[in-house]
């Protein structure tokens, strides 16, 4: 059975003992809860790969607790990365590095780099502190499912699988990190997320391209090519002329006594009256807080018919995981 531990200093100290023994726990992050084992350990890493069902060409990311502690895994930082850690660390963001030996090739699918994360996430960085490791996490959900955003989420997917959960309660962002790469001066962009091109121009005054909307030569995050994030029943995005192609949609559907449900816009409720429909929030930021969770509450339908949401800070990464939920079927 796994147990659910609350955040006492003394069951982080547990939690922690437990990765130093070789095993795996998972852990609340800002983003998305994590499945943390010793990236220094090859065999406490095979756990996790095997607790998710998770194929092993797929790297994993490493968290420390601290700017500091980087130096320790990474060689050859160049002043482009440097000024990424500046900036963004601790945060939403993970960070490509050529990587030293003390991390094992698995944790890098056999390849020269590590990705690094320091959560902001008060729980998570005084539980990896207490480890004294490189922690390397996947999301704690089983494969292709929908990213576990609070402790129950974890325990539906990986009940008697592991044998912790710290629970910190729900993920603010709600989906995963932005990850980049540095190359010849641009940053890479291979998956998106709270950390925004937008904000990483702003901030850097560098150029910085999103390899999903744009072709690039850089090899785009291995977990990207896989389905993820799945609900157990069909989704379709609705992108353009979304209220009325929802709404004829969602008729055909309960004519043939079929279970939709509409996920949209707070702002466009009113046009979805007498049906099944739950906010998904005002824009893509809260939006995004919702998501995760509101995927697995509702796959109990026949379909799910959702918006894109145009608003926020977060709309290209909520759009990216939307997109992947309903395995590219959009209208
Ligand atoms: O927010 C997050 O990033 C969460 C929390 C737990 O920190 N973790 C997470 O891990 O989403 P995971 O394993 O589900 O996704 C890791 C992503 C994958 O798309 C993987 O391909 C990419 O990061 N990645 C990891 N290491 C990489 C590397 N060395 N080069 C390129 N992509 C890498
Ligand atoms: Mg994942």
């Amino acid at each position: 059975m796994t147990q659910i531990l609350k955040p006492s200093s003394k069951n982080l100290k547990l939690a922690a003992e437990t990765i130093k023994k070789g095993d795996v726990v998972a852990f609340p992050t800002e983003t998305v809860y994590g499945l943390g084992a010793s990236a220094e350990n090859e065999d406490a890493v095979l756990k996790i790969y095997e607790a998710k069902g998770r194929p092993q060409d797929n790297p994993l990311i490493v968290h420390v607790h601290s700017k500091k502690q980087i130096v320790r895994y990474v060689q050859n930082i160049n002043k482009l990365q440097q000024k990424l850690i500046n900036t963004f660390m601790p945060g939403a963001i993970s960070i490509v590095f050529e990587k030293n030996d003390r991390i094992a090739d698995i944790v890098c699918a056999g390849g020269e780099t590590v990705a690094i994360r320091i959560p902001c996430n008060k729980i998570a960085r005084k539980f990896i502190k207490y480890t004294n490791l490189p922690i390397c996490a996947p999301s704690a959900n089983s494969s292709k499912r929908p990213s576990p955003t609070n402790a129950q989420h974890v325990l539906d997917d990986l009940n008697g699988k592991i044998p912790y959960i710290i629970d910190g309660g729900n993920c603010d962002v709600g989906i995963e990190s932005t990850v980049v790469k540095v190359k010849d001066n641009v940053v890479y962009i291979l998956r998106p997320g709270k950390v925004s091109k937008m904000e990483i121009q702003k901030k850097i005054k560098c150029e910085v391209i999103d390899v999903i909307t744009q072709k690039s030569d850089v090899v785009e995050s291995p977990g990207t090519k896989y389905a993820h994030y799945m609900p157990k029943c069909e989704m379709i995005l609705f992108n353009k002329n979304k209220v009325n192609n929802i709404n004829k949609y969602y008729e055909e559907i309960i004519k043939n006594d079929k279970r939709a449900v509409i996920f949209c816009n707070t702002c466009n409720k009113k046009y979805y009256t007498g049906k099944n429909v739950v906010c998904l929030g005002n824009n893509s930021n809260s939006a995004s807080k919702n998501l995760f969770n509101y995927l697995r509450k509702y796959e109990d339908n026949d379909i799910i018919l959702a918006e894109v949401i145009n608003n926020g800070t977060m709309q290209t990464a909520l759009y990216n995981r939307m997109l992947k939920s309903a395995s590219g079927n959009e209208k």
